[in-house]
């Protein structure tokens, strides 16, 4: 039996009813949500399966997607670019999903958009934030998350209007992410007329990071600016105070997860560190609802956790209204009908980015916690 959802709120209730206690959809439609499941950046991982799930979750209760119920397939590309082709393809052929949430890493996001694209296939990234995502103008690509030309700027003139810091060691993990918020951040830097007194980069994964340091602390700085994720970050910060430098750290979007402190130490080795990030998700007042539901779940939505619920509330804007299953076509609707999501409305520029940026500095307290501290 085929089921039509009807457009009255009645006719949905009716038919979420029926779904929920029968168990019975007309069909499913798959969603994918890839990222980094295992590997350094795991944690990031499970908060992309956790507000996936929630999503996925409201929805089919809400009556599914044009009463098809969603269903998520996971893909893991544990932030490695191969890995991430390799997952693309999966999804594209064999578990053939509708529309894909992700990737994480910017890096991993690059080459699978390449693979999504050509199969015409939309992807959606709630996290990777490298301007090249989108700037190659690949149709069925966009993303629920800010630019690192837009977190750079933001960054750089705090470093100089409120820090007024001028002796900056800028380290990034040699990823495209992680240098590429680095050079965002010192391009602005340049403008403002402040030039960083060391650039250098580190090897993700590894552990020893002692002879940087010591490289650091040699040039004296006054602001230690680093570009990469939560394991680097922390690894970092806790050698940097080991050897006794207490300059003030600052990260961004990679360090916004509990990983960080792990790393570091412990909460408290955090305190005083600073990140740039998109307004924090969990203050909005239309999500109110849905994070108390993560709270009450034991779960804290915090980092990318609400970005990629409203991921999923994007594509499964577009399977529902575009009436059509190219990637370019949803992708086209997207850019022409903003979204009601938990986060506000979302609306795109032709290109596949937000309308709106949002990005804050926050300074971390030593429970783990952080807090905003600038516009
Ligand atoms: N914003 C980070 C990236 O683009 C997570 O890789």
């Amino acid at each position: 039996m085929k089921l039509h959802i009807q457009k009255s709120l009645v006719g949905a209730a009716l038919l979420t009813a029926f779904a929920m206690t029968s168990g019975a959809w007309a069909q499913n439609v798959k969603i994918a949500v890839a990222g980094p499941m295992t590997g350094g950046a795991a944690s990031y991982g499970e908060e992309m399966k956790k507000g996936a799930q929630m999503a996925a979750d409201d929805i089919n209760a809400a009556g599914g997607i044009n009463g098809k119920k969603v269903e998520l397939v996971f893909g893991d590309d544990a932030c490695e670019p191969k890995q991430a082709v390799a997952v693309a393809s999966r999804l594209i052929e064999k578990d053939k999903v509708a529309a894909v949430v992700g990737h994480f890493c910017s890096s991993s996001t690059m080459p699978a958009s390449e693979v999504y694209a050509e199969a015409d296939m939309l992807m959606v990234t709630p996290a990777s934030t490298n301007p090249k995502v989108t700037d190659r103008k690949l149709p069925s690509i966009m993303r629920v998350c800010g630019r690192d030309d837009q977190q750079g700027v933001i960054a750089a003139n705090y470093i100089v209007d409120k820090l007024k810091a001028k002796r900056i060691a800028m380290v990034h993990d040699k990823d495209t992410y992680g240098q590429g918020i680095v050079d965002a951040t010192k391009a602005q830097l340049g403008k403002r007329g402040v030039k960083e007194v060391l650039y250098e980069g580190l090897t993700r994964g590894e552990k020893d990071f002692n002879a940087l340091v010591t490289k650091i602390k040699s040039t004296n700085p006054d602001l230690i600016y680093f570009g990469g994720l939560s394991a680097e970050a922390g690894t970092l910060l806790r050698q940097i105070r080991e050897q006794g430098l207490t300059t003030t750290f600052m990260s961004a979007d990679g360090a916004v997860d509990a990983s960080f402190a792990t790393a570091a130490g412990g909460n408290a080795a955090l305190k005083g560190v600073l990140i740039t990030f998109g307004d924090d998700p969990r203050d909005n007042p239309i999500g109110k609802a849905v994070v108390q539901k993560f709270r009450a779940s034991g779960f804290e939505p915090a980092g990318y956790t609400m970005y990629t619920y409203i991921g999923v509330q994007t594509v499964a804007a577009a399977l529902k209204s575009a009436k059509s299953s190219s990637g370019a076509a949803m992708a086209a609707w997207l850019k022409a009908n903003p979204v009601d999501t938990v986060l506000g409305k979302k609306a795109w520029d032709a290109n596949g980015d937000l309308t709106v940026a949002d990005y804050v500095v926050y300074q971390y307290k030593d429970d783990g916690t952080y807090a905003k501290v600038a516009k």
